[in-house]
């Protein structure tokens, strides 16, 4: 039996040291090295493998080093092999810290003062407490629970919007499509965490954004495929958003030259609004195994089906 592991060397080695001695006997590989691909159990990566079942015929496992899983189409994953998503406190614990800093940006009106600076101007905008504010997570799995948290620490009013019901304490929810437009009409500003599905793709779009408050901001971690960026653009210049932070856009890297480089409403990073920690994943992997040769539910097992 052999797990192989797909993703950053340095990264990889504090895997390699927690499996070793938590798993002696499971051989450890870093890909392109396999080992004997017939002994391939478990793989952990990001990237999907072409062929899987010809190449490893005894896998059981492809485990997600991240929280998302839309990359690996249904169609790639075999019967015989199960798929699970990463869910572990690192990614949780750096989701929550962007998402609170990123709705700070928001509503202290951060991206403005950067503009004014650049441009040697001294405008002072009235301040308000978070306490005057809504702030609505759209996805309320372990992420978006993780980011409402912290932002009730910090006195927001809190909304959630979820496919399924939920019930958080200190947060106002809204279920499925018949209650989204309740949901935004209160948002002043909207956080993107829900999984890319066929139902999820495109989903901030104009439609979406004239039923929030004029002015609001718009805050996307999710996949960029979420967003339909021309629209964003038409919601920015009419004003019914004012400032959006984008972690992910629909092509990665940002081409040159498109207008999210320069736009004054918009922040931007390059997709590092969570990464997964080592240390606790390959805490969770491990107890993910241990539950999988008990013949126990592995906890982020995907529903290829539902697509998350
Ligand atoms: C990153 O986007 C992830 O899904 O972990």
């Amino acid at each position: 039996m052999s797990i192989v592991f797909q993703g950053d060397a340095a990264r990889g080695r504090i895997w390699q040291d927690i499996f070793a001695e938590a798993e002696p006997d499971l051989s450890f590989h870093h890909w392109p090295d396999v080992g004997d691909p017939e002994a391939v159990t478990y793989i952990v990566g990001w990237k999907p493998i072409p062929d899987l079942a010809a190449r490893f015929p005894a896998l059981k496992v492809m485990f997600s080093s991240g929280a998302g899983v839309d990359q690996f189409a249904p169609h790639m994953i075999p019967d015989s092999v199960s798929l699970v998503r990463m869910i572990e406190p690192g990614i949780a614990a750096t989701m929550a810290e962007y998402v609170t800093l990123a709705t700070l940006l928001l509503h202290r009106n951060f991206k403005a003062y950067a503009n004014q600076q650049a441009e040697g101007r001294w405008e002072q905008i009235r301040v308000y407490p978070a306490t005057a504010r809504t702030v609505g997570v759209m996805g309320l799995g372990n992420l978006g629970q993780a980011a409402l948290t912290q932002l009730g620490h910090l006195g927001f009013k809190l909304r959630g919007w979820n496919r399924s019901p939920r019930a958080l304490d200190g947060v106002e929810c809204f279920t499925g499509p018949a209650e989204l437009g309740s949901f935004l009409s209160g948002c002043d500003i909207l956080i993107c965490m829900l999984p890319l599905t066929d139902e999820t793709r495109g989903i901030l779009s104009a439609s979406l954004f004239v039923q929030l408050p004029q002015g609001a901001g718009l805050i996307n971690v999710g996949r960029g495929a979420h967003l339909v960026e021309p629209d964003l653009l038409a919601a920015l210049e009419s004003g019914q958003v004012t400032s959006a932070v984008l972690d992910v856009t629909d092509v990665e890297p940002l081409p040159p030259g498109h207008p999210f480089w320069t736009h004054p409403g918009i922040t931007l990073t390059p997709h590092i609004a969570s990464m997964t920690q080592p240390e606790t994943a390959a805490r969770v992997l491990l107890d993910n195994i241990r539950r999988h040769r008990d013949g126990e539910t592995m906890i982020g097992l995907v529903d290829l089906g539902r697509g998350y």
